[in-house]
């Protein structure tokens, strides 16, 4: 069994800035139909919500790119941060490019400066 840990943490106003400047262009980019749609909802808090996703992208990243062969071939889209009834977060990943074995489990907190997200990959 192998496992590894990822973490990130960023400022809100740098993805708040990358999306007013860039708009659908960077949001499509970085985010799946439904992580922005889950932003949108938070309203006025919706950009902690958008820079905890790309901190939880980010974490993943660490975490899962020694597992991988292919890791320059991931996208941001290749991993969706998807929350449950209770509003705990958890990760799709694509599984034409990431191994169907890999367990993930990861954690956010956002406050108005800043996003973090912590991951755990089990493999
Ligand atoms: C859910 C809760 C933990 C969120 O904490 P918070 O300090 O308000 O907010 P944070 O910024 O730290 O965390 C927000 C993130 O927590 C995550 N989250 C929400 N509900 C969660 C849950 N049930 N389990 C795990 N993570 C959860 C989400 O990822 C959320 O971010 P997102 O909406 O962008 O996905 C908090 O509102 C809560 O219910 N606390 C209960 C605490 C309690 O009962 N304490 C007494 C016993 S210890």
């Amino acid at each position: 069994m192998n496992i590894k840990c990822g973490t990130d943490i960023i400022e809100v106003e740098r993805i708040k800035k990358a999306i007013e400047k860039l708009g659908d262009k960077f949001l499509n980019e970085v985010y799946t139909k439904n992580e922005i749609q889950y932003c949108k909802s938070k309203n006025i808090k919706k950009f902690e919500h958008y820079a905890a996703r790309f901190a939880a992208k980010e974490a993943i990243f660490k975490a899962i790119s020694p597992l991988l062969h292919n890791k320059y071939d991931l996208t941001w889209l290749d991993m969706e941060i998807l929350n449950n009834e209770e509003g705990r977060p958890y990760v799709i990943l694509n599984k034409e490019k990431i191994n169907e074995k890999v367990e993930i489990d990861i954690s956010l907190s956002h406050i108005k400066d800043y996003a973090i997200a912590n991951c755990i990959v089990q493999m």
